[in-house]
Order: structure tokens, then C-alpha cells, then sequence
């Protein structure tokens, strides 16, 4: 039976260049679409780029540019970006277009006519000197539970204590460095909690994996909140109806960009859209990263429910990338862009590593430098493109490029490969690409080894048409082979069928053998990978601008230079030697390690948040740089007694100074 399906991967911010993080995403939600579609089955993939909020807004004014400027260029490079990495969307659209304001409006006035939004008056941080309202993320200050300096108006970096801006020591605006002022504004709340009967059946009907079911338990355990939908002027998004200067919440339209997506696509190719996003004709799934479950698990289908709009049948959430065991880290060079990824090696590798990693549950998944070499060299180049180089110049060189027919050893090996189309699908249509590429890899094992066994190379001196047998064998085992890998590597796939001299090919293919036929000259289809152009895109990205960071948090070159602080202010600041004689982790804070130093004779206790970067292992024993004469802070977890010297963006790339191993604790530097 042939189903009708409509797919969404999350929408990207448009402030900056998409990355191998957010790759995995894409990649893992065009291999299901590819696998559907090979299937037989109606499958439309809609994206758009995420236009509005605060951090375009600013972005936009650093670069000098209007916020519609910005989005522009964004969206030329996402689109090459995802064209160069063999992303095949149906539609990628902007959420900044009339159809998504439009739908934005309808879901917003259904809701209010439920009852289901309210006004609320609230009290906001401001900036005077900006004239612009401040979102939390752009509030900095001193955590209210620990006294670390330096952290979000949400959120404590350092002991993760959650608190409401206004309840920051000494805030300042991270846009102007000046103190925000508190005002007063009307706001529009979504009254999410409204709609908790209506979701939990939704969970009950298997919305989510088991899981993200478990974190929403929690969620629903804690009581749903009224959501806050507006944002009031300056604000780059789409004017509430019937106000001056409000505006909805970006996390508002942007979800209401898939339907916006899939709108532009029907209006553009005859298809009624009402029909086709609510019928129910069509199955629908988004593919999400883990830190926006919030927001698609509750507010999204919430927000459907209002608006009588029919629910999506399931969202597949995956877990973040790590590089190495790590956090993606730009000083590391594994903060890696598409375009730099680009510039160095054949995308098709990243497309197959993705897929060995991707086993269809939350875990986060790691790109292990050198496993990624390995595994492309031995598995995809040295397995599934060996079978076919080795077999096919040998046929069209030798034997007039022309198979013969199989036999029944040749038939035995084909149909045990076929057999396996039922499993590999089961494995696709379950996210489990890790177990379709292992099945696929065992079948080339299979298949190398009849090679090996028959060794045509030798044969073709004596039986040039018995070979041709075995040559037929093989050639219609890599036509199998690539079937089942298409998914996962088009480009591959395509070379292979002009090679084969054979229409594109889709899983009903798999039970017709070629025989007889005539094959063209053999072009290779991949190459290995060379370590050192990995290592020069590592290099590169060292060299690649940051990130901006994604909403709701403000870009680090938006962050304001500290007041001013003279020579003699700086004088005062005595900086010792120290010796780390113990280390140890905090409880209840896992950025901070508890140190003890030696100053020459003086001990100090301090605690350092660099617990990312550094395990007490690592230090004991070692000589760092302190700030000697720092006034005691109390913590939430003791007495601060001075401060060790590092730097770095934050996590694990906090670097700390290193004095030369002949330095003597207690000693001045400067
Ligand atoms: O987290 C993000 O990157 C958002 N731009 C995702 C939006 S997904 C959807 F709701 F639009
Ligand atoms: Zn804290």
C-alpha cells in the first residue's frame, strides 16, 4: 500500500551558517524521505529558514544591514549548503512570507477564540540606552545562589540554578553594558495548560519516543505554564492583529513555517493545501534535536488543538553531535562548518558516517576523527565500492562489457542478498540506520568473499565465459547493494546506475536480476579519504568566525566591553604562582572544581569553573597563575579565596595559564 507522508526537519536560525552539528538533523531526515520515496511512497520534505527574533535583529545591525538583508543572504548559502550536501527538500521556504503570516494570524485568532490566550501585565527588563526590551538571555549579572559573576538572566552557568532576570545581582544589558530599567507591558500568554488532557492522549497515541514520554512526564508533573507569545517592539517578526508595536514570539510562527513551507509547495504545484496538511490523507512527522522538545511536544500541538488543526503523528527527536567525546569546539577546529566540510572532503562521507551512527534513539552521537577515517576507508570504500571496481573494468575491458546470465551459485548469492530488503527496510523506516548499514556491510563481506573464491582475474586466462558468470553475480550484488545503500548515498547511486546502464532504481528493483545486458565504461565512485585533508579542515575551522549562538542567547561580539579600568586599577591585582595540591569536583555544581593551592607557605581554597576543561586528575601537582589578593567571596558552596588565571569562550574551552615549570609557588608575576 503506497502512503502519503509530509516531513519537517527544525528550521534553521537565519544569523548564521548551518554546521556538521546541525547536519545530523538534515542527513538523518533526508535518508528517511530518500528511503520512503524509494519506496514508493508520496513523500514531501518541507524546511524554511527561521527569520525573526532578537538575535536577527542585532545580528543584522552589527553587520549594517536590514534584518530582510540578512535573511536573504542566509538563505542563498543554507540552500547551497544543503544542495552541496545532496539535501533534497521539496520545499525550503522563509518563515518570513505572507503565507506564514497569514497561517500565524488564522492559529492565533482560532486560539483566541477558544479562550485560550489572555493578557497579562508583566514587568520586563528594558534598555534605555537601546530602547530595546530585553530577553533574559541578554541579562547579565551575579547568580543569586552562588555568586559566580558573568551569567545569564536565566540561568547559572556555573551551578545551574534556574531564577527569573529580575532576580540577578547587579544585571546589566549584554547589548548596551548599561543596567536595565523594569518596565511595565501587556502581554499575550497561550494557555498551554488548557490543552493537558488533549496532549496526554496525543502521547498516548505514540507521539513520542519512550524517552522524550518520560521527560514530559516530568513536565506535565511540574504543571504546564501559560506561554508568553508576544514580544513588544523593536522586535524583526509579525505584528500581533490589532496592535501597534507587538509582535508574536518567534517560537510562535516559526513552527507554523512547516505548514507556510508546505502551503508555498501546493500553491505552487496544483495541490489544494487545506486538504493536504488537514485530511489526514497525508501522515506527518517532524524530525527535531533534543533541546526543543518543549516546544514541539507541548506548544506546537497545543496550538494545533486550538486552532482545529490536525495533529502530527510523531516526532522523531535525536541528541546532539559531539566531536571527539566533546562538545563541538571552535579553538579544538571541530566547530566545523558545512561550507569548510566542503572544502576538503567529498560530502558523501559525512552522509555514510552519519548513518553508522545513527541508531533512531536520543543518545547523542559522536564523530570520532580517526573512526570516521577508518570507517569510510575500510567499510564504504574498501567494501561496497571495491565490489563493483574490481569486477566492472574487468567486463567492459575484457568482455565486451556485457553480462551474461547468473548461475545457480551466482543465483544463490543474489538471492541471499534480496532477502535482507525486508530487514534494511525495517531498519530505515525505524531510524535505525547504524543496523541497515551493518546488514549491508555483512552482505558485501558475503559478496567480496564469492569474488575471492572465484578469483576472475585468474579465471579470465582460461574460461573468459565462466567469468562473465561470476563478473554477472557480482555486478547484480552491487546493484543490490546500492539499492539498499541509496538512501544513504545518492550520488553514489547514480553513478552506479549509469554504470550499469540502468534506470534509477528503487527497492521493488531488487528482485529483477540483470541478465544479458550491456554495461557502460566504468567510472570510480569514490575515493578514501586522506588523513591530511581531514586535518586541514580542522585547521580551517581554528580559522572560521564563532557561531552566532541561536536564540534566545546573544551573540559573543555583541557582548559590550566592561567600564574602563586604569594601570594603576590593574597594579592593584597581585598575581601569584600557585601549586595545585588538591582538586576536586563540587556536588551540585559540575562546572566548578574545589582547589587547594600553595602559595609558597600561604594555602588558598578556591573554586574555578573549569570543571569542563580539566579533571582533578589533571591538576593536582600543576602550577597555574592566581589572583592572590582577590577579596573572600562566599559561594553557596564555601568560601572563594582567590581565583586561578584562564581564559577561553566557556565549557570545555577553558585554557589555563601555565607558568614555566621553573617557577616558584608564592612568586609575583606580571
Ligand atoms: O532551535 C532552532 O534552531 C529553531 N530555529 C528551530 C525552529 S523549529 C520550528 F519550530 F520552526
Ligand atoms: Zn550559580
Amino acid at each position: 500500500m503506497t502512503r502519503k507522508m509530509l516531513v519537517t526537519s527544525a528550521l534553521p536560525y537565519a544569523n548564521g551558517p548551518i554546521h556538521i552539528g546541525h547536519l545530523v538533523e538534515y542527513l538523518q531526515t533526508d535518508i528517511w524521505v530518500r528511503f520512503q520515496k524509494a519506496c514508493g511512497h508520496t513523500c514531501h520534505y518541507f524546511c524554511a529558514d527561521d527569520t525573526h527574533g532578537t538575535p536577527i535583529m542585532i545580528r543584522a545591525k552589527s553587520e549594517g544591514v536590514t534584518p530582510e538583508q540578512l535573511i536573504e543572504r542566509v538563505h542563498h548559502e543554507d540552500v547551497q549548503d544543503f544542495t552541496d550536501f545532496e539535501i533534497e527538500f521539496d520545499n525550503y521556504y522563509t518563515t518570513h512570507s505572507d503565507e506564514n503570516r497569514q497561517l500565524s494570524e488564522r492559529i492565533y485568532h482560532e486560539a483566541l477564540a477558544a479562550g485560550s490566550i489572555v493578557q497579562r501585565t508583566v514587568k520586563q527588563a528594558f534598555d534605555e540606552q537601546e530602547q530595546m526590551w530585553l530577553p533574559d538571555r541578554y541579562i547579565k549579572g551575579t547568580c543569586p545562589r552562588c555568586s559566580a559573576e558573568n551569567q545569564y538572566g536565566d540561568s547559572c552557568d556555573m551551578c545551574g540554578a534556574h531564577y527569573r532576570a529580575t532576580e540577578l545581582i547587579n544585571p546589566v544589558s549584554a547589548v548596551s553594558g548599561r543596567p536595565p530599567v523594569l518596565r511595565e507591558s501587556t502581554h499575550y500568554f497561550f494557555k498551554l495548560g488548557d490543552y493537558a488532557a488533549a496532549l496526554k492522549d496525543l502521547f498516548k497515541a505514540g507521539y513520542v519516543q519512550a524517552s522524550v514520554k518520560r521527560k514530559l512526564d516530568e513536565w506535565f508533573a511540574a504543571g504546564l505554564k501559560d506561554w508568553d507569545i508576544s514580544r513588544d517592539g523593536p522586535y524583526f517578526g509579525f505584528k500581533i492583529p490589532g496592535e501597534d508595536d507587538k509582535y508574536f514570539y518567534v517560537w510562535l510562527d516559526a513552527p507554523i513555517g512547516y505548514m507556510a513551507s508546505c502551503k508555498n509547495y501546493c500553491d505552487r504545484n496544483g495541490l489544494d493545501f487545506e486538504h493536504v496538511w488537514n485530511s489526514g490523507e497525508y501522515e506527518v512527522y517532524h524530525f527535531i534535536g533534543k533541546d526543543i522538545m518543549y516546544f514541539h511536544a507541548l506548544f506546537w500541538p497545543a496550538l494545533l488543538i486550538a486552532a482545529k488543526l490536525r495533529r502530527p503523528d510523531k516526532l522523531f527527536v535525536h541528541g546532539f553531535l559531539t566531536v571527539n567525546g566533546q562538545k563541538m569546539s571552535k579553538s579544538k577546529g571541530t566547530f566545523i562548518m558545512a561550507r569548510t566540510f566542503l572544502k576538503h572532503l567529498d560530502p558523501q562521507y559525512l552522509r555514510y558516517y552519519y548513518a553508522t551512527k545513527l541508531s533512531g534513539d536520543v543518545d547523542d552521537i559522536d564523530l570520532n576523527v580517526d573512526d570516521f577515517v577508518s570507517r569510510v576507508n575500510a567499510d564504504l570504500v574498501g567494501k561496497l565500492a571495491n565490489l563493483p571496481s574490481r569486477s566492472g573494468p574487468m567486463l567492459t575491458k575484457k568482455l565486451d562489457g556485457k553480462l551474461g546470465m547468473l548461475d545457480d551459485e551466482g543465483r544463490k548469492l543474489i538471492d541471499q542478498l534480496a532477502q535482507a530488503k525486508d530487514s534494511i527496510i525495517a531498519d530505515y523506516e525505524t531510524l535505525n540506520y547504524a543496523a541497515a548499514i551493518r546488514r549491508i556491510c555483512a552482505l558485501a563481506d558475503v559478496s567480496n568473499k564469492y569474488v575471492e573464491d572465484h578469483q576472475p582475474w585468474t579465471l579470465i586466462k582460461t574460461d573468459p565465459e565462466k567469468t562473465r558468470t561470476v563478473l554477472t553475480a557480482v555486478l547484480n550484488a552491487s546493484r543490490i547493494l546500492t539499492i539498499y545503500l541509496k538512501p544513504v548515498l545518492p550520488a553514489f547511486a547514480e553513478k552506479m546506475e549509469r554504470f550499469l546502464n540502468i534506470p534509477p532504481q528503487t527497492f521493488a528493483d531488487v528482485a529483477t536480476p540483470l541478465e544479458n545486458h550491456p554495461i557502460n565504461p566504468f567510472e570510480r565512485l569514490i575515493e578514501r579519504i586522506e588523513k591530511q585533508k581531514v586535518d586541514a579542515m580542522i585547521e580551517d575551522s581554528k580559522q572560521d568566525a564563532a557561531p552566532p549562538a541561536a536564540e534566545p542567547s546573544a551573540a559573543a561580539l555583541d557582548e559590550p566591553l566592561a567600564d574602563e579600568c586604569t594601570i594603576d586599577d590593574f597594579m592593584k591585582v597581585d598575581l601569584r604562582i600557585a601549586k595545585i595540591v588538591k582538586a576536586s569536583a563540587v556536588e551540585g555544581a559540575d562546572k566548578l572544581l574545589s582547589l587547594e593551592l600553595d602559595l609558597g607557605g600561604l594555602t588558598k581554597h578556591v573554586f574555578a569553573g573549569i570543571a569542563k576543561a580539566y579533571t582533578p586528575e589533571d591538576l593536582v601537582g600543576r602550577l597555574v597563575v592566581c589572583v592572590a589578593n582577590l577579596k573572600p567571596r562566599k559561594m553557596k558552596f564555601g568560601l572563594s579565596e582567590g581565583m586561578v588565571c584562564a581564559a577561553g569562550p566557556g565549557g570545555s574551552d577553558i585554557f589555563l595559564i601555565s607558568p614555566d615549570t621553573g617557577a616558584k609557588p608564592g612568586q609575583r608575576v606580571h
